[in-house]
């Protein structure tokens, strides 16, 4: 196995080229977009490790599984999915042409940017740093790590460079969706610079493969949330390419466009991956490839 994923890095490494990195965000211009690694860790407790894994990344979309499992636990169902649908979209995730034309102030799912911008809005807490301190809580329970932190230089690039999400932010305002859009905003752009590394992403990774539940044996996310958001990777985690990577792949994840994918395969493993350089979807160019070959060579389809 672990010569396998080595052989995984070095065959991709050189098909970071094909990608680029993404520049909306000027500070993720920042990063190696040649650097490549993979974590992985199985339910039965093995470690497995290539290439760049002790670089930090940012989470950036794939936050948006974690505010979805604490807006379900603080809201239940039935009032977030009043406000965000649950059926994939074949636009790209920062879509302004669905929210207006297609379905007027409620976004289609919660992991497009507009409808976690609705999900952020759900997160109780009286202050942004009190949500905040909720968000990381959960992504350290479940990466077991207390030290996880948010990247400043990104955050603040975002929150001076945001203006696609603050135009969503202010037009779900006008449908009465959110209330407060700084605040939300704030609280979504932190969220997005929340800071790991692959061994972070396979934690958290193998937590939902394991329904719900850490290495450490604790209970941090109730059983049917988990598989709940499990099926919203399957359908929306790798946006407008995630019919595809069903087909190809075939394993409940989640991408950021700082480059990372945490992937969840149910009562197997957990796999965090990082490569920086992007497909034009926004997704990892050599990441989606790596797990690719390892699905194809681990048979980890679940379908
Ligand atoms: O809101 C944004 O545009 C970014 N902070 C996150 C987008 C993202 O990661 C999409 N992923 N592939």
């Amino acid at each position: 196995m672990q010569s396998f994923l080595e052989q995984l890095v070095e065959k991709h490494k050189t098909a970071a080229h094909e990608g680029k990195l993404a520049d909306y965000i000027p500070q993720l211009t920042e990063q190696n977009p040649l650097a490549l690694g993979i974590t992985v860790r199985t339910c039965d407790g093995d470690v497995y490790t290539a290439g760049d894994c002790p670089i930090q990344f940012t989470l950036q979309s794939i936050s948006k599984v974690i505010t979805l499992i604490l807006a379900l636990m603080d809201q239940g169902e039935d009032e977030v999915f009043k406000r965000v649908g649950m059926e994939p979209t074949g636009s790209p995730f920062n879509s302004i042409y669905d929210l207006e034309v297609k379905s007027p102030g409620k976004p289609f799912n919660p992991m497009i940017n507009s409808g976690a911008l609705v999900v952020s809005s759900l997160i109780q807490g009286s202050t942004v740093d009190e949500r905040l301190e909720r968000i990381l809580g959960l992504v350290r329970d479940m990466a077991e790590n207390p030290e996880i932190e948010i990247d400043q230089a990104v955050y603040h690039s975002e929150g001076v460079t945001g203006y696609r999400n603050r135009s969503m932010g202010y037009f779900l305002k006008e449908f009465g969706i959110i209330e407060d859009v700084e605040s939300t905003l704030e609280l979504y752009f932190k969220q997005c610079a929340i800071s790991v590394t692959c061994d972070d992403l396979s934690r958290m990774g193998l937590c939902l493969a394991r329904n719900g539940k850490n290495q450490a044996g604790e209970q941090v996310i109730p059983q049917p949330l988990a598989r709940l958001v499990k099926t919203f990777m399957v359908t929306c985690g790798m946006y407008n390419a995630s019919g595809e990577f069903a087909i190809l792949v075939g394993i409940p994840a989640k991408s950021g466009v700082s480059g990372g994918i945490m992937a969840s395969v149910p009562e197997r493993m957990g796999i965090g991956v990082f490569g920086p350089a992007l497909d034009e979807k926004g997704n990892s160019y050599a990441g989606v490839r790596m797990l690719r070959d390892l699905s194809r060579e681990w048979n980890l389809s679940i379908f």
